[in-house]
């Protein structure tokens, strides 16, 4: 069981009923398309999905959710695809309800897992992927220190379109001065 603190929002492992209530409240924002629609939202998958964290959790991902201080879950971030070998991973980010964003959760969730990845368990590299057009992603990453390092042109089609995908990476050091 794990439980990072932070200022606004807190970090802890994701059960079964958080799961449920993450793929209910999920609202997909229609004036701002800044990533492909998941299509087939439904109780069922979020079952499937809790079960696929149990999985992996620990080893290959690490998910927790994101936590209001009154305990309503609003979010999830994770630790993805842990090379442990190279002690690196890729982040991923999502709050499920249009009321909750924009208000720094996410810029703190991410911090927080940050932390937890260079700190306690060893991570020295920690990259981030999103599409050119998800301005708010691009802001959280800014924010808390991580380079652009790369861009995949036109690699991901949706929408009517081909869009650019934007690499982004922290390294430990970098972190760490922050
Ligand atoms: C992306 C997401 C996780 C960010 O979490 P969040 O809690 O909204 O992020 P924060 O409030 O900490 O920071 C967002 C920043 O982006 C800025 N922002 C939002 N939309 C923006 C836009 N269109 N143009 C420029 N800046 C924008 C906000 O003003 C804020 O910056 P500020 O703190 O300097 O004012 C959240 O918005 C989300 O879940 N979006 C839908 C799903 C998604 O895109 N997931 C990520 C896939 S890579």
């Amino acid at each position: 069981m794990v439980k990072l603190n932070g200022k606004n929002v807190y970090l802890a492992t994701l059960e079964r009923k958080d799961c449920k209530k993450l793929w209910d409240d999920f609202e997909y924002d229609f004036e701002a398309m800044t990533e492909p629609l998941n299509i087939g939202h439904s109780i069922e998958k979020a079952d499937k999905w809790f079960d696929e964290i149990q999985d992996v959790q620990m080893n290959k991902h690490i998910r927790l959710g994101v936590f209001l201080s009154d305990g309503t879950v609003i979010g999830d971030v994770a630790l993805q695809d842990i090379d442990w070998r190279n002690r690196s991973c890729t982040i991923g980010l999502g709050i499920s309800k249009i009321k909750d964003r924009c208000k720094g959760y996410g810029t703190e969730a991410v911090k927080l897992i940050l932390e937890y990845g260079f700190n306690n368990i060893g991570l020295e590299r920690i990259s981030a992927n999103t599409l050119e057009q998800n301005k708010a992603t691009q802001r959280v990453l800014k924010k808390l220190g991580f380079t652009l390092e790369g861009t995949e042109r036109k690699a991901v089609y949706f929408a009517g379109k081909k869009w650019d995908r934007l690499n982004y990476a922290i390294l430990r050091e970098e972190f760490k001065i922050r």
